[in-house]
C-alpha cells in the first residue's frame, strides 16, 4: 500500500515557488466557497464545540430525507464520502471476496478493498467510459460488490440511465452490492443521467454515495452520506464510530441544504465555466471527454511539463499520471479569472 499523497499545503507550495498566490485546480473543490449562511451557522455552532456532536446526525438526516424522498433510516452520514467507502468495506468485505472496480477510478475504492483483505478485480475503462459489459463479465459467485462512479473521477463521464438499469437487471435475483458514487451528482446536466437515490426502491442492493464537499463547498469539514435500504444502513451503522461527523460539519451541511440559492449558484457557475473552458480548449485543438463534473480530463502532449508551466504561473492542476491517465491533465473548473489565465497559457 502507498499512502494517499494529497500534495503539499497550498501556502507552503506557493512560498516555495515565490508566488503570492496559488489557485488550486487539482482537487475539484468549489471555487465559490461555502454559502454565507453556512459561515453563520458555523459561527453559531462554534460556541458548542465542547459538546459531543449528535452521533445519529438526526437533524441532518431528517433534512436530507425530506429532500431526497427517502426515510431517515435509509441514510448514514459520514466524515466525507471517503469514510463511507471505508465503512462499506468494513461492513461487507471479507478475505476471499472479490470487488469489481473500474480502472482507473477514484483511488480509495481499491484501497478500501485491499484493506478489508478482499481482492479488487479491475475492470479497464473503455476509452473514457465505464465498461459495464466488462464489469458484468467479471462478476462471479465470489463478487461481494461492484463499485461505480458517475460522474466518473477522473474522466468526468457518466453512466446513462438505460445502460445502468440494464446492468442492474442483468445482475439477477441475488446480486452483489452496487456502490454508486455520485459525488459530482449536481454538476451533471445530461437528461439521461439517472438519479441513483430514485433507484433504491427497485434495487435494494444499491448504495448511493454523495457529498457536501463539492456542490456545497464543505470539503474542509468532511460531510458525505450514503443512501441505501434501512437494512444496509443498519450494517453500516454497526461499524461506524459513534461521533464520526463533527458538530460544525453537521451544522454547516444543514445550513447548506437550507440555502438553495448558493447550491444553484454553484451549479450554474460550474456549468457556465465548464462550457467556457471546453470551448476554449477545443479552439486550441485539445481533446477531452465532455465533462459532466466540475473538472475536465484533457489530453496533452507533455503533461508533466505543462503542469509545471501552469504551476509556475500560479495554477495547480493534477497530472493525469497520478490518477491513472498519463498524457492528460485533470483540471478543476475555477473562477473566470483562473479559467482565462489557464486558457491563456494553454
Ligand atoms: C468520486 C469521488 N468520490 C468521493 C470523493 C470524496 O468525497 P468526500 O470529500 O466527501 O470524502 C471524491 C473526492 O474527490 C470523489 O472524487
Amino acid at each position: 500500500m502507498t499512502p494517499y499523497d494529497a500534495g503539499k499545503p497550498l501556502a507552503e507550495l506557493a512560498a516555495e515557488l515565490g508566488l503570492p498566490e496559488l489557485v488550486r485546480l487539482s482537487a475539484n473543490e468549489n471555487p465559490l466557497g461555502p454559502s454565507p449562511h453556512v459561515l453563520d451557522a458555523i459561527a453559531r455552532e462554534a460556541a458548542r464545540v465542547h459538546l459531543y456532536p449528535d452521533g445519529g446526525a438526526v437533524a441532518l438526516r431528517d433534512a436530507l430525507a425530506r429532500r431526497l424522498g427517502v426515510r431517515p433510516g435509509q441514510l448514514v452520514v459520514g466524515n466525507g464520502a471517503d469514510e463511507l467507502i471505508g465503512l462499506v468495506a468494513l461492513a461487507a468485505f471479507e478475505p476471499g471476496d472479490e470487488v469489481v472496480v473500474p480502472q482507473p477510478s477514484f483511488e480509495p475504492y481499491a484501497t478500501s478493498v485491499v484493506l478489508a483483505g478482499a481482492r479488487a478485480v479491475l475492470s479497464p475503462l473503455a476509452g473514457y467510459e465505464t465498461d459495464l459489459d466488462d464489469i458484468r463479465r467479471k462478476v462471479s459467485g465470489r463478487t461481494k460488490a461492484v463499485m461505480l462512479c458517475s460522474p466518473h473521477n477522473p474522466t468526468a463521464t457518466i453512466i446513462r440511465k438505460a445502460p445502468l438499469l440494464a446492468f442492474l437487471d442483468a445482475l439477477g435475483a441475488d446480486p452483489p452490492l452496487v456502490v454508486l458514487d455520485e459525488a459530482y451528482y449536481d454538476f451533471a446536466d445530461d437528461p439521461e443521467y439517472p438519479n441513483g437515490v430514485a433507484l433504491l426502491a427497485r434495487y435494494p442492493r444499491l448504495i448511493v454515495l454523495r457529498t457536501f464537499s463539492k456542490i456545497a463547498g464543505l470539503a474542509g469539514l468532511r460531510v458525505g452520506y450514503a443512501a441505501a435500504t434501512a437494512e444496509t444502513c443498519d450494517r453500516l451503522n454497526r461499524v461506524r464510530a459513534p461521533y464520526n461527523v463533527n458538530r460544525l460539519g453537521q451544522a454547516a451541511a444543514l445550513a447548506a441544504l437550507e440555502d438553495g440559492e448558493h447550491w444553484e449558484r454553484t451549479r450554474r457557475h460550474v456549468l457556465e465555466e465548464r462550457r467556457f473552458l471546453s470551448e476554449g480548449l477545443q479552439k486550441r485543438g485539445y481533446t477531452f471527454p465532455p465533462s459532466q463534473a466540475n473538472f475536465l480530463l484533457v489530453k496533452v502532449p507533455d503533461a508533466a511539463a505543462l503542469r509545471d508551466k501552469l504551476l509556475h504561473a500560479g495554477l495547480l492542476v493534477r497530472d493525469g499520471a497520478d490518477v491513472g491517465f498519463p498524457g492528460h491533465l485533470r483540471i478543476s473548473v475555477g473562477l473566470r479569472e483562473a479559467n482565462e489565465k489557464l486558457l491563456g497559457i494553454l
